[in-house]
């Protein structure tokens, strides 16, 4: 975008109705061109048009750059690749939320705090007696995040920024408490308490697979292909659960509610819950012979509703740098264990073959952050209804660092305009003439 960056005129000029209205561009940091339009309606009377927001910005932002088209992903200007390599997820946590990476003092204070409030409420254990025991994870974590709000009545208060940072923390340090419960329910295993001498990742896989019978050691390579999976998902800029996280939190909603209001974004198949989705296609895909071909035929077929899950992306024109780190991943975690998965078999001859089919090529289709995290979460023992729960506990720190930059910018409520197409006036119909 550099080129346009030095022909980028000051103005757009509109004609509407024989009226020309100029309105001011905005260039941002990376040359991206913006057209501010703030003043349309007031100046025209007419408002834009735009299904599913493709070519509208809903604020500016300074967490996430990506580029679509080159496939580049920078969190605070760090390429994901260089924090992926070299970071700790509560590191890449704190350089989202507060702007930098952390000195090794911050580094440790912040973990501090996050020990401080990783157990649960006992009451709120109560809750986890009222599901069903085959409660889908996404339902119960939207659940309990949306009831911490009603523990933590201390911390409401939007403007106050103590109460913001403690429950920061609190959910920071939550998520995978609340998370792992719901596993052990699911398979009648008594919870297990976190324990504060483990470090984030290792915890949350002692939660999950440790049980009083028995000493449980979470195996190094799964916590460092953990820790990668966490940092890769942790923000995306204006997606979809994260816009919805800004736009509760526009109503000066408590940050639990606006978080438990992103959880169930997050759990759609188009958006986080592809990654579930993925593995079960592929596992469809492995049952049915491998016949890969017959599943990206049916992808391409519009009269079928079949896609290819964990393929394409809204803004990634261009290879998925996440996806490419995960592969990578996933690669050597299934080499070094000798674990032969035909689903990453198949995974990786559905991308080849998907990526020399003109229909994926034209449309610029590529595998995205969901296609190949489930297989590592397989590996890891990680249940396949757990898998948007992972990338939830991953998105949770840019969910939150989304919502304090919207509110440190006293952003007003959040509330598009319509264009109305229903019947015009018509005069009422008493019951006995309809
Ligand atoms: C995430 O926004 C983010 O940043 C999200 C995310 C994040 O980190 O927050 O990156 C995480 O949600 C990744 C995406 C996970 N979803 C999936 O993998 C579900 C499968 N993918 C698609 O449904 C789709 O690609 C979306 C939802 C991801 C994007 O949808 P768009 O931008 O609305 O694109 P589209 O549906 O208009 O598709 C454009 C064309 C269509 O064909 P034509 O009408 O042009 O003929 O591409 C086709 C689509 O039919 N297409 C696919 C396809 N994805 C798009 N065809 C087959 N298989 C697919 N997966």
């Amino acid at each position: 975008m550099t080129s346009a960056v030095s022909a980028t005129p000051k103005m757009a000029r509109l004609v509407l109705d024989g009226k020309e209205i100029e309105f001011p561009v905005v260039v941002g940091s990376e040359g991206e061109v913006g057209i501010d339009i703030s003043a349309l309606r007031a100046s025209t009377g007419a408002i834009t048009l735009d299904e599913a927001y493709v070519n509208t910005g809903s604020t500016r932002s300074g967490i996430t750059f990506l580029d679509g088209e080159e496939g580049v992903l920078r969190y605070r200007g760090y390429p994901i690749e260089t924090l992926a390599q070299h970071c700790g997820f509560l590191e890449v946590a704190y350089l989202l939320i507060y702007g930098e990476l952390p000195t090794a003092e911050q580094a440790d204070s912040f973990r501090e705090d996050i020990r401080n409030h990783t157990m649960l409420h006992e009451d709120m254990k109560s809750f986890y007696n009222g599901f069903p025991r085959d409660a889908h994870p996404m339902g119960i974590l939207s659940s309990v995040v949306g009831a911490l709000s009603t523990f933590y009545q201390d911390a409401m208060d939007v403007h106050d920024p103590d109460q913001v940072e403690v429950s920061t923390h609190r959910l920071i340090a939550k998520l995978p408490t609340i998370a792992a419960y719901s596993y052990k329910k699911s398979i009648g295993h008594p919870f297990v308490y976190p324990k504060n001498s483990l470090p984030y990742c290792d915890n949350f896989l002692h939660m999950m697979f440790s049980t009083p019978a028995g000493e449980y050691h979470a195996d190094p390579d799964f916590v460092e292909a953990l820790n990668l999976l966490l940092i890769v998902h942790a923000d995306h800029e204006q997606n979809c659960s994260t816009s919805t996280v800004r736009m509760v939190g526009s109503s000066n909603a408590n940050l639990y509610a606006s978080v438990s209001a992103g959880i169930g974004a997050l759990w759609g198949p188009l958006h986080g819950g592809a990654n579930e989705a993925c593995v079960d296609m592929l596992e469809r895909i492995v049952e049915d012979g491998g016949n890969v071909k017959k599943y990206v035929d049916m992808a391409k077929d519009k009269k079928n509703h079949f896609r290819l899950m964990g393929f394409g992306h809204r803004v990634y024109k261009n290879r998925d740098p996440r996806a490419t780190i995960i592969k990578a991943c996933c690669d050597k975690l299934l080499q070094k264990h000798h674990v032969k998965d035909p689903l990453f078999e198949v995974a990786q001859e559905l991308e080849e073959t998907a990526l020399r089919d003109p229909y994926f090529v034209e449309r610029k289709l590529y595998p995205n952050v969901d296609f190949y995290s489930g297989v590592i979460y397989r590996a890891m023992g990680i249940p396949v209804q757990m898998f948007t729960v992972l990338f939830a506990i991953g998105r949770l720190p840019g969910w939150i660092a989304h919502w304090k930059e919207m509110h440190a910018d006293g952003s007003r409520i959040n509330r598009p305009r319509q264009i109305y197409v229903g019947p015009t006036r018509r005069d009422f119909i008493p019951t006995d003439q309809r």
